[in-house]
């Protein structure tokens, strides 16, 4: 009889998981060791070279048991991983999660709770009506009745803002500055949506005029998409003064504040995001500035009725009888049916941390961004985009054309010792170094702009 392999839950389950974890866990601590630094040098045929040796054969006729699939495998991916736990490993939104999160969602796969009915989520689901109710009263403090979906980041937020938005109407023409993520306009073309109108939403004037010409025209309902922090500078466009213009035209408004949304925990920087409360949904995403593993992403919305449209019934998750019968029905609280519990890493968080605990991480996490702002600011060899606005500062060498800054970029990368993003600003290339790591100091800061200094070509 061939060995079946243990489960993960149950009473037995625990036991089972101890000495595997130890496994996973060294094999984390060896692949780091053996990466060294923030990604493995080489680049990609380097990387892809050991990942090939490691792996072997992918599904040999018969395996090699639990202890070296995993030692192997998880030792070559953490090694040749970009790793945001390392203040060198900057580019993008891509979170380092918090340790006490990766236990909690340790408990989320061994349970193994599916979202999408009460049998098979009876705690997680109170559980994240709960968390879901409370992270939405922080948002929109004096709705009726808040509430959030989950999701599976800030891309399925936004698509399901214009889904409500065109039930709503039955058609809306969406409007957003050219520096509203992409999703918006995938969300659109996805939804069969008009190809959303470009608005100059920083300029609340411009919008004013462009919504009072769009208005005139007569087409469908507006829905002017605002950001709570860009992808690419992570400025925060004007939340009132959008509401207001929205308002004024009877458009509704959608705030995408993947990135910002989590200043809401900070008493210093909450009134960034004043005006957040006007709009009639609005995207966070807990895997950007939430320190959570992905993915952890919610759409709030001011009162739970306007999610109806998500209704949706399944005899065998939903039957009539048994909601009527008191069984809880969540197959109208996502557009998937099986759903991991993202929730409970979540609620863990919050509960360990609570709201100032967050906010610290968040400040401190801004702050960093100020002391490399400084660092470039008083360096005459580079130059600052603009002073940061939450975590992200763009720079790049004073004398350096765009190809040398895009090549630098490159030659960190593959030489393994620095991670950072660019972005296109002003019709100029930058260095963006998207900084969410709290444990980030100025001496790795200081490293990092030596760095950029050391590959620019004199
Ligand atoms: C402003 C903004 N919105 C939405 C998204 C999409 O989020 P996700 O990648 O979690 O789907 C991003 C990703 O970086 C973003 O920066």
């Amino acid at each position: 009889m061939p060995h079946t392999p243990p489960l993960a839950g149950g009473i037995t389950g625990p036991d089972a998981l101890r000495p595997l974890l130890a496994l996973v866990l060294d094999a984390l601590g060896e692949g780091a060791v053996a990466r060294g630094g923030p990604v493995s040098a080489g680049g990609p045929d380097a990387v892809a070279a050991r990942v090939r040796q490691a792996v072997g054969e992918v599904l040999p006729e018969h395996g090699d048991g639990a202890a070296h699939a995993l030692r192997t495998l998880v030792r070559a991916v953490a090694h040749g991983a970009a790793d945001p736990a390392d203040p060198l490993c900057a580019a993008h939104l891509h979170t380092p999660p918090l340790a006490l999160a990766v236990a909690a969602d340790l408990a989320a796969s061994a349970l193994n709770p599916s979202m999408d009915s009460w049998d098979q989520a009876p705690a997680a689901s109170e559980l994240e009506t709960r968390v879901t109710r409370v992270l939405a009263r922080e948002v929109y403090p004096r709705g009726t009745a808040p509430d959030a979906l989950v999701t599976t980041g800030g891309t399925e937020s936004n698509q399901l803002a214009l889904l409500l938005a065109r039930e709503r109407h039955g058609m809306v023409r969406t409007v957003c500055g050219d520096t509203a993520h992409h999703s918006v306009r995938r969300a659109a073309w996805l939804l069969g949506l008009p190809e959303p109108v470009t608005a100059p939403v920083h300029d609340p004037a411009a919008l004013d005029a462009t919504l009072a010409t769009l208005a005139a025209h007569h087409g469908p309902p507006l829905l002017v998409v605002a950001t709570a922090g860009t992808t690419d500078t992570g400025r925060i466009d004007p939340l009132s003064a959008i509401a207001g213009a929205a308002d004024r035209h009877g458009a509704e408004l959608h705030i995408d504040a993947s990135y910002g949304g989590p200043l809401l925990f900070s008493a210093d920087r909450r009134h960034l995001l004043a005006g957040l409360e006007r709009a009639h949904s609005v995207t966070l995403d807990l895997h950007k500035l939430g320190w959570q593993p992905v993915a952890a992403g919610l759409l709030a919305v001011p009162d739970a009725g306007r999610l109806a449209p998500l209704g949706h019934t399944a005899e065998y998750l939903n039957a009539e009888d048994d909601t009527d019968a008191g069984l809880p029905d969540l197959l109208g609280r996502s557009l998937r049916t099986t759903r991991r519990p993202d929730i409970l890493k979540i609620a863990v968080t919050l509960r360990a941390l609570g709201r100032a605990g967050l906010g610290a991480l968040v400040d401190r996490t801004c702050a960093a961004a100020h002391d490399l702002a400084d660092l470039v600011e008083k360096n005459p060899r580079l130059e600052l985009y603009e002073r940061p606005t939450l975590s992200t500062v763009l720079f790049r060498p004073a004398d350096a054309s765009d190809e040398e800054t895009a090549q630098i970029r490159r030659t960190l990368l593959t030489e393994g010792r620095a991670v950072l993003g660019r972005a296109r600003a002003d019709g100029r290339i930058w260095l963006k170094a998207t900084l969410l790591n709290p444990h980030t100091t100025l001496e790795a800061l200081e490293a990092l702009t030596r760095l950029v200094e050391g590959s620019t070509p004199r």
